[in-house]
């Protein structure tokens, strides 16, 4: 088990949490819940320059196997803050990308890192990652999840709506990773979701299974539709993602002919609830996903939203990674 940093070392009762961030399914709303307030405080901290170096004189190793600007910034400056440091691993640059095995690179990296992150493909690699290393391991995207996005959005939810519980989330687009992300947070954190696909680009029904379960205990609802004018009606955040993820360019016409329908303009954002939101975890393809008037809109949080992957990472990096004698939570 991993350990969360403690204010009194060696005072307080250390309470055990999930070793890694793979899938929000393995973390608890306790958990999470926690997670969010140690975001919080470190983004009041950082405005007011308290400096909380929680994981002074450790490493984190950030693999990429696709591009980023938001995940490999916010990893890297997080860390600095953090008082460590971060390692920016193409997979194109280490032996990994001429055939090294994951299971021998996690082996090689936990012995000299403190920490793995890692944006890739295959969601299997991530959990080989797990299983062969010995340090947390962070899923910083794959052709499945997006758990880092998806915390930071709800985060920029809490700030702008002052709770979580009863909250309204409506996903129109893809059934992609990040729509999986969500099925996984949402539900579980009390917000009820509506998720709008195309009938040929659904969500995986694992995902819309594992998200009804855990509405059942949080009094939230599942609605998966095809219909992206019933899923907008009354939300308070209207969210939605590329049409073409990575990897997938090759299918670029056929996805923006079966999405067109699934965009988010004024009309739709106008269904929505008084007060609602927009958010994207971007990039952002104008005219596709979404229009002009709505990403640069008032309802607009985009930008909240990404600067929120720092804030919210930081809470990741500082729980799976630091120690009892870490110095724990100064803000
Ligand atoms: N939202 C997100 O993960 O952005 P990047 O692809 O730029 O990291
Ligand atoms: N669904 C998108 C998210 C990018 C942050 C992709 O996988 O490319």
């Amino acid at each position: 088990m991993g350990w969360r940093g403690s204010s009194r070392p060696g005072k307080e009762p250390v309470m055990p949490v999930p070793d890694h961030l793979i899938s929000f399914q393995d973390w608890t709303r306790a958990e999470i819940d926690t997670l969010l307030d140690l975001a919080i405080r470190l983004k009041a901290g950082r405005r007011r320059g308290l400096p909380h170096p929680l994981l002074e004189g450790k490493t984190l190793a950030m693999i990429f196997s696709k591009s980023s600007t938001r995940t490999r910034v916010s990893f890297e400056v997080g860390m600095s803050q953090l008082g460590g440091r971060a390692l920016f691993l193409s997979s194109q640059d280490i032996q990994l990308g001429r055939g090294e095995t994951v299971a021998d690179t996690a082996r090689v990296l936990s012995r000299y890192v403190d920490g793995i992150m890692i944006r890739t493909y295959r969601h299997a690699d991530v959990l080989d990652l797990a299983r062969y290393g010995s340090v947390p391991v962070i899923n910083g995207l794959t052709d499945l999840l997006h758990p880092c996005q998806a915390l930071a959005d709800l985060l920029t939810a809490l700030e702008s709506h002052g709770r979580l519980q009863g909250l309204r989330l409506a996903y129109l687009g893809d059934g992609n990773n990040m729509a999986h992300s969500l099925l996984e947070l949402c539900p579980k954190m009390g917000l009820s979701i509506a998720v709008a696909t195309p009938s040929a680009y659904a969500c995986d029904p694992a995902f819309v299974e594992v998200a009804r379960r855990d509405a059942e205990s949080t009094g939230a609802s599942v609605l998966v539709t095809e219909d992206p004018d019933l899923a907008v009606a009354g939300a308070d955040i209207v969210y939605t993602d590329t049409w073409v993820s990575m990897g997938q360019e090759a299918e670029k016409e056929a996805r923006i002919a079966a999405f067109s329908p699934f965009r988010v303009d004024a009309a739709r954002m106008a269904r929505a609830a008084e007060g609602a939101i927009f958010l994207h975890c971007l990039p952002a393809y104008r005219g596709f996903e979404v229009t002009e008037d709505v990403l640069e809109g008032p309802a607009s949080r985009v930008f909240d939203q990404a600067e929120n992957r720092l804030h919210a990472q930081k809470a990741v990096l500082a729980t799976l990674m630091g120690s009892p004698r870490s110095g724990g939570v100064l803000v």
